[in-house]
């Protein structure tokens, strides 16, 4: 890790002024709830307009918009694993490839900075501790290879989710 640095807070992600958030989206990119509700809310229609030229998106894949009236500049919409405890090996992988593809999404869009909500955690039941260790573990790698993002920030929504990514990433980074 050089000059990278990553940060675990409170918040709600559409309020955070970095070069690109990450959307928790479903497979249509046509919005929904949760962090795609909210995202959507706050860009406005323009966003959705967009994203109708996208096609979808295939689980574990990245696709980048333009932010509109968000303060983030882009948003990188990718689409979790639906949780299912039958297929841990392969909703491990498709979680992990979220957090890969965004990273290289960012950085080759020239961002410096992204902002993760916790992927798959909320409607899509994925476990909280195991989609947190894919999340920290699989960020930390990509950094490695791209070391043009500087800053990496967690966004939870709630005390659960913060208190979680911080023990995780404790155990990582020391
Ligand atoms: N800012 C940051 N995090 C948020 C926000 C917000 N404004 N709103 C919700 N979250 C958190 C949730 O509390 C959860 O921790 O984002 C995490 C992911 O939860 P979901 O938004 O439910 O996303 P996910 O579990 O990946 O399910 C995706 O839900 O909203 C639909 O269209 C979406 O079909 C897709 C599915």
């Amino acid at each position: 890790m050089n000059n990278q640095n990553i940060e675990v807070i409170l918040c709600d992600i559409t309020t955070l002024n970095v070069d690109a958030i990450v959307n928790a989206a479903n497979s249509s990119l046509l919005g929904g709830g949760g962090v795609d509700g909210a995202i959507h809310r706050a860009a406005g229609p323009r966003l959705l307009e967009e994203c109708r030229t996208l096609h979808g998106c295939k689980t574990g894949e990245a696709k980048l918009t333009k932010g509109y009236n968000l303060p983030a500049k882009y948003v990188i919409h990718t689409v979790g694993p639906i949780y299912n405890p039958r297929l841990q090996e392969q909703m491990a992988q498709q979680l992990a490839d979220c957090y890969r593809n965004s990273i290289q999404m960012a950085d080759e869009t020239g961002c410096k900075s992204i902002a993760f909500p916790a992927i798959s955690t909320g409607v899509y039941r994925y476990p909280l501790r195991d989609a947190t260790e894919i999340a920290v573990k699989e960020t930390l790698d990509a950094l490695k290879l791209h070391t043009g993002i500087e800053k990496v920030i967690f966004c939870c929504f709630d005390q659960r989710t913060l208190e979680t990514y911080k023990e995780i990433l404790k155990k990582y980074l020391s």
